[in-house]
């Protein structure tokens, strides 16, 4: 697992933290913002973007991850993930990010910028299903 010093994680927090002005929430009113750190050294940021048909609705996680790997990057060292209260990210968002980084960095903050929750992502799902799977 990537080590990120805590200059680092608190950028990172802070720019998950910045857009999550702009997320889509106008159902459930949970701005959720998120900033993912690349093998690179890119950041993407993302937000929560909902819809009328509620499970079309996309986590900022996701977002931040699918507008990383639509440039290419395939690696992630580490991602913020802020709320008002550090809700911790979904199953599916968990899912999403170890089919490229199982061991990178979770770290979840509350609006203020408290670190509610730092761990590897493998420890957050643990017997994840992976492309070993999929082998002959
Ligand atoms: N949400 C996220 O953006 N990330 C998560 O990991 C959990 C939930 C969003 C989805 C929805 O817009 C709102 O939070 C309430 O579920």
């Amino acid at each position: 697992m990537a080590k990120l010093n805590d200059e680092q994680k608190v950028d990172l927090i802070k720019i998950a933290s910045n857009v999550r002005k702009w997320a889509y929430v106008p159902y459930s009113k949970y701005q959720v913002g998120a900033a993912v750190l690349t093998g690179s050294g890119r950041i993407y940021d993302g937000v929560n973007i909902e819809n009328a048909a509620f499970p079309v609705t996309v986590c900022a996680e996701r977002t931040a991850v699918f507008k990383a790997v639509s440039h290419g990057e395939r690696d992630f060292q580490a991602i913020a993930v802020v709320t008002k209260d550090g809700g911790m990210p979904c199953g599916s968002c968990r899912q999403v990010m170890a089919e490229f980084s199982p061991d990178m960095l979770v770290i979840v903050a509350d609006e203020s910028g408290k670190i509610i929750a730092e761990k590897k992502l493998s420890d957050l799902l643990p017997g994840m299903f992976t492309a070993k799977s999929l082998d002959d």
